[in-house]
C-alpha cells in the first residue's frame, strides 16, 4: 500500500510533537495497522512552508522547527503561502489542523478543514473552534465524501472522550457531565493552595509551557467554556456555542478564599457542567468549592477528570493524571495519531 500522505497545517507545539509521535511509532503503525505515512506539506503562518510530493525529511523539519528557522528551504518547489491555495496544490490524505482556536467563529480552521475534505482528505484536528462552529456541517460533508472528521485530542488531549461515545457507548443516552477540563488553571489553583499568590502560579505555568503568554483564555474560563461547548455539540447533539456557556474564570479567587476552603478540608475548582433539562441543555463553567468526597478533590495539577451520567450507566469518570514523563503537546498529539488510525480503519 502506498504511505499514507500527511499534511500538517500549524507546526507548533502540537504539530511538532504529532510528527515526532509518528515517527517513534513508525514500526507500529506498520506492524499493527498496515501504516506507512509520509509528510508532503507542512504549513505555518510566519515560519514558512513547504511542500514535496516525495516525502519532506522528519528530522530535518523537527530540527528547523525547533531552531525557530522558516521551512521554506524544505520545498521542492514554490508552496502558496495562503493555507487554502496550499491545501488546493496539496495531493494528501489527511490534514492534520493544528493552528490556535477561535473561539468566536472557528475561522480559518473551519474553511481549512472544509477544503481538505473536498480535496480528500480526511480532517483531523485538536482545534476546538471548527468543533464548536462547525461540527454538523464538517461531518455531514466528510460522510458525503467518504472521508472523516475526527476531533479526539480538543478535550483532555489524548484521553477518549469522544472515541469512547463513538465506538463503546453505543446506544447509552448523555444526560449530565460533570469535571475539571482546564489543566491549566487546576495547576494554577494547586500552585495557589501550595502557597503561590495568583500572579506567581501564572507565572510557573508559563515557564511550564502550559500557560500562553496571555493567559486569559484560560483564567478567564474560555478554554473550559469552548470544551463544554464542544461536549454538548458533539455527545448531546446540541449546538452550543462558548459565548452561551455561563463562564466565570478564576481571577476572583483570593489567597483567602483558598486558604479558607482549606480550613474546612474543601479546596476550589474550575467545574464544567452540562445537562439535559426539559428546557434543553443547561450548561457552566464556575469556581466551586469540593470537599473531599467530591470525585474531584483529588484532581490536582495538570490532571483533568469529567463524569458522565447517562440513561444506562452509573456515574461513570474519565480521569488523565499528570506525568512528569508525558509533556501536555504529546498526549495531545496522540489524540491525533488515534484519529488517524481510526479514519484508516473506518472506526
Ligand atoms: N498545546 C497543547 O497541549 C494543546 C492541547 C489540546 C489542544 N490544543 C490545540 O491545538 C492547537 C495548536 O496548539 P499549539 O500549542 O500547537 O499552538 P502553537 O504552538 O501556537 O502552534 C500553532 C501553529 O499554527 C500556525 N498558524 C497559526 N495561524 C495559522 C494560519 N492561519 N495558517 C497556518 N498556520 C497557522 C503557527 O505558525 P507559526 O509557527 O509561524 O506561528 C504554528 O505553527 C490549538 O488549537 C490548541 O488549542 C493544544
Amino acid at each position: 500500500m502506498p504511505p499514507f500522505r500527511l499534511v500538517f497545517l500549524g507546526f507548533g507545539n502540537v504539530g511538532q510533537a504529532l510528527l515526532q509521535l509518528c515517527m517513534d511509532k513508525r514500526d507500529e503503525l506498520r506492524q499493527s495497522f498496515g501504516i506507512e505515512w509520509s509528510t508532503v506539506g507542512i504549513v505555518t503562518a510566519r515560519h514558512g512552508s513547504a511542500i514535496d510530493p516525495r516525502g519532506i525529511d522528519p528530522d530535518r523539519a523537527l530540527a528547523m522547527a525547533a531552531a525557530g528557522e522558516s521551512l521554506a528551504p524544505l520545498s521542492r518547489r514554490q508552496a502558496p503561502p495562503d493555507p487554502l491555495a496550499f491545501i488546493h496544490d496539496c495531493e494528501a490524505d489527511m490534514l492534520l489542523e493544528n493552528t490556535p482556536v477561535n473561539y468566536a467563529d472557528g475561522q480559518p480552521a473551519a474553511a481549512h478543514l472544509r477544503a481538505g475534505l473536498e480535496r480528500g482528505m480526511h480532517a483531523i484536528t485538536a482545534n476546538k473552534g471548527p468543533v464548536v462552529h462547525a461540527y454538523r456541517e464538517l461531518t455531514v460533508r466528510a460522510a458525503a465524501l467518504g472521508r472523516r472528521f475526527l476531533f479526539e485530542a480538543t478535550v483532555m488531549g489524548g484521553t477518549p472522550i469522544f472515541s469512547l461515545w463513538r465506538t463503546a457507548l453505543l446506544g447509552a443516552r448523555l444526560l449530565s457531565f460533570r469535571g475539571i477540563l482546564n489543566s491549566t488553571t487546576n495547576l494554577i489553583l494547586s500552585r495557589m493552595e501550595a502557597g503561590a499568590s495568583f500572579d506567581d502560579a501564572v507565572a510557573q505555568a508559563q515557564a511550564l509551557g502550559i500557560a500562553e503568554t496571555d493567559p486569559r483564555g484560560d483564567t478567564q474560563g474560555w478554554d473550559a467554556a469552548i470544551k463544554v461547548a464542544a461536549l454538548v455539540t458533539v455527545l448531546m447533539d446540541q449546538p452550543l456555542k462558548p459565548s452561551a456557556v455561563p463562564r466565570q474564570g478564576i481571577e476572583n479567587l483570593q489567597p483567602e478564599d483558598i486558604a479558607a476552603a482549606a480550613r474546612q478540608g474543601a479546596r476550589w475548582k474550575l467545574v464544567c457542567h452540562a445537562e439535559q433539562t426539559p428546557d434543553g441543555v443547561s450548561a457552566s463553567v464556575a469556581p466551586q468549592m469540593v470537599d473531599p468526597a467530591d470525585p474531584l478533590f483529588s484532581v490536582m495539577g495538570t490532571s483533568a477528570a469529567v463524569t458522565f451520567t447517562t440513561d444506562v450507566l452509573g456515574p461513570l469518570t474519565i480521569r488523565e493524571s499528570e506525568s512528569p514523563s508525558i509533556s501536555g503537546p504529546r498526549s495531545t498529539a496522540y489524540g491525533l495519531l488515534a484519529d488517524m488510525i481510526s479514519a484508516v480503519r473506518g472506526t
